[in-house]
């Protein structure tokens, strides 16, 4: 069965980021949201992307509102029922992905596919909630979804490996390259970024070096397009303090424990650039200061 319709459960940063891809790369998509401000809101930042990539010229008028035609915007799970692969990309919340997965499975035909755009959490625990283990994946983006060129598919011991063959080639329609992951916590990327995240504010702690010589180091000695502050400050404080928490609870090594710095900015609310504050202020975002601690 080839995929043609994709259903997206929530319409954040990730949610509609991957809405986006699914409806340029000519899947019939429609993305849910709990109340018509959120999805007006996703649906507006959309808009907002298409129009820049309109300006630059990289689609043409004509095919920015074929994108758009293929998009619907929904409050209503019932709407999903028709698709044959439904990406989950709501909060990081067992209990209320659980709730999700089981009001789905007992709306869409046992052949759908179900995937979730977690990062942290096991999609072998998600998908219990469901009666098709063998047709649930994870399907791991990456922000800004438009942008970065990976997605991982992460299969689990009960995932049919043809269901992850469909993902691999679905990604590679989106214009992504799909890797394979077994479902293990942070698979692939997360596993090797989070203890890297974690060490840079660790070394800030020891004063190896500045906010800024740390970032500039990796920037200019790695080739890396944003330092490792700075990313922090892109990805969120919060979210990569909670990701650390559940790496941490399952292998138990010090490479996963979250820095004292990083639990006190995120108690502060530091939380990054959407805060307007973390390792660096974005009182002018086009200009952020590093932060004095
Ligand atoms: N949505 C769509 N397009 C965007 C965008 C967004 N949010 N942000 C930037 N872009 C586009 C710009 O329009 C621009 O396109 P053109 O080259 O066609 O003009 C291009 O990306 C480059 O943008 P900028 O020139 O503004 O800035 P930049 O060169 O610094 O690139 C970046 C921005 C792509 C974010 C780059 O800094 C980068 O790759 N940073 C690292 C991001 C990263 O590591 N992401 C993974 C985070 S981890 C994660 O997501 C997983 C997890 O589980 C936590």
């Amino acid at each position: 069965m080839a995929i043609q319709r994709v259903g997206v459960v929530g319409c954040g940063l990730m949610g509609s980021g991957i809405a986006q891809v699914c409806a340029a790369a000519g899947f019939t998509t429609t993305v849910r949201e709990v109340s018509q401000d959120l999805v007006d809101k996703g649906l507006k930042g959309i808009d907002k992307n298409l129009a820049r990539l309109a300006e630059k010229g990289a689609i043409t008028s004509a095919v920015q509102s074929e994108i758009r035609g293929r998009l619907k915007g929904t409050t209503s799970l019932n709407d999903l029922k028709d698709c044959d692969l439904i990406v989950e990309a709501i909060i990081e919340n067992l209990p209320a992905k659980h709730e999700l997965f089981r009001a789905l499975d007992a709306l869409c035909p046992p052949a759908t596919i179900f995937a979730s755009n977690t990062s942290s959490l096991t999609i072998t625990e998600i998908a219990a909630a469901t009666k098709r283990p063998q047709r649930f994946a994870g399907l791991h983006f990456f922000n800004p979804v438009p942008v970065m060129k990976l997605v991982e598919v992460v299969r689990t011991i009960a995932t049919d490996p043809a269901v992850c063959d469909e993902l691999v080639a679905f990604g590679a329609k989106l214009g992504k390259t799909a890797v394979r992951a077994h479902d293990s916590t942070g698979f692939i990327v997360n596993r090797l970024l989070v203890p890297y995240l974690l060490d840079a504010i660790r070394a800030l702690e020891e004063g190896v070096g500045s906010i800024e010589d740390i970032d500039s180091s990796m920037k200019l000695g790695c080739g890396h397009p944003m330092g490792p502050l700075t990313l922090l400050d892109f990805v969120g404080l919060d979210t990569t303090y909670y990701i650390s928490q559940i790496m941490f609870d399952e292998f138990k090594e010090r490479r996963f424990a979250a820095p004292p710095l990083l639990k006190r900015m995120v108690l502060a609310g530091w939380n990054g650039r959407k805060s307007g504050r973390g390792f660096y202020d974005y009182a002018d975002p086009a200009n952020p200061k590093a932060m004095k601690f």
